[in-house]
């Protein structure tokens, strides 16, 4: 049993995936767990059998008393000032280990804000440099599988939205260039390996990948054009293919038949536009994809081959199998 603090662990407005990893480690029921939040009314977080902390990212010495005695950090806090003080104040409270904001693609991979990540694990890199100080894995799950059963929820705090593939209506969006590659995990999968590589006593790899299936594009439509049955009357077939252009991608914009969208969330931004923000969104993601930022490794699968991680087919099959 180890004591664990989760710094960013209240969940943001775009995901929540964070508390879907507390759940995992409270269940596993091998670790103690604090999340740091700085709101001054953390009795509005109520995840139970967690102890939420106020906490002032700026002090550093507030942040090194409160660490006294704490095994491992996990991060979803994307600034990486705020996460470089923090890595600081790790290493000044003789912290073991630290998982970073990471959570999703490879390395420099292009992606969104993702070079924030990069930022972070130059600065571990550089700490680390003449002797190992902080010890640290680079959690990449590739891209959650639960996106697959929209408008089902198959999570219970992270938003599902319908992203390039459209299980639901059988339909998707492709890149017209070529197929891409990727790996995928469900959230709850990833909080299983979360939670046992905190009780893992060897040395954490630095680049800590999590497959769930390595699959692409086209394997997830054609496994899906297996199982998803629309209506009585119109049985397995086909998904309709909506092909995009590489041009179209670059410029954050899909150009398809239909527009997949995310979640509600509250901002102050007056010219934000949700159709547009998700377009933008899904042609990020699949960029990406023909850069292979999702085809993230697998080092966790083999240092924990234990554990039995949920295939595309599987999760396809636990949706929709039975919606005939
Ligand atoms: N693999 C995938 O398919 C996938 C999909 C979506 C997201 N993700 C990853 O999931 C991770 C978490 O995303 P998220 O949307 O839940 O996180 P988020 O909203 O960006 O932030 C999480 C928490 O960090 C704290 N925070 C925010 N800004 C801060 C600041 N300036 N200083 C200090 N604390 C701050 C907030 O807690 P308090 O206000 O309580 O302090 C917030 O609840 C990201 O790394 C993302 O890349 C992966």
């Amino acid at each position: 049993m180890v004591r664990v603090v989760v710094a960013g662990g209240t969940g943001g407005m775009s995901n929540k995936s964070p508390k879907e990893i507390i759940t995992a480690i409270i269940e596993s029921g091998k670790h103690t767990l604090t999340v740091w939040t700085r709101s001054a009314n953390s009795s509005k977080h109520n995840l139970p059998g967690v102890t939420y902390e106020q906490v002032n990212y700026d002090d550093k010495d507030d942040m090194v008393k409160k660490l006294q005695g704490v095994h491992s950090v996990l991060c979803f806090i994307s600034q990486p000032t705020v996460q470089i003080a923090l890595v600081d104040a790790c290493i000044a409270a003789g912290v073991k280990r630290y998982a970073p904001n990471e959570w999703a693609a490879r390395s420099n991979s292009g992606s969104f804000a993702y070079h924030e990540k990069d930022q972070v694990h130059e600065y571990l890199q550089e700490v680390n440099r003449k002797e190992k100080v902080l010890e640290y894995s680079l959690f990449q799950p590739g891209l959650f599988t639960n996106y697959l059963s929209a408008p089902i929820q198959s999570a219970s705090y992270c938003p599902i939205w319908t992203n390039q593939w459209d299980i639901a209506n059988r339909r998707a969006i492709v890149p017209a260039e070529r197929d891409w590659q990727l790996s995928t995990t469900t959230i709850q999968d990833l909080g299983k390996v979360v939670a046992e590589a905190l009780a893992y006593t060897g040395e954490w790899p630095e680049i800590g990948g999590i497959t769930g299936t390595k699959t692409s594009s086209s394997e997830i439509i054609k496994t899906a054009e297996k199982i998803r049955v629309l209506t009585p009357e119109l049985p397995l077939g086909p998904f309709k293919i909506d092909e995009v252009s590489t041009e179209n991608l670059r410029a954050g914009k899909l150009g398809a038949s239909w527009n997949p969208l995310l979640p509600e969330f509250e901002t102050t931004d007056p010219n934000y536009d949700r159709v547009k923000y998700s377009e933008y969104v899904v042609a990020q993601i699949i960029l990406g994809g023909l850069d292979g930022a999702w085809s993230t490794s697998d080092e966790w699968n083999k240092l924990l081959p234990h554990l039995k991680l949920t295939t595309v087919e599987e999760f396809l099959l636990r949706y929709w199998g039975d919606k005939k």
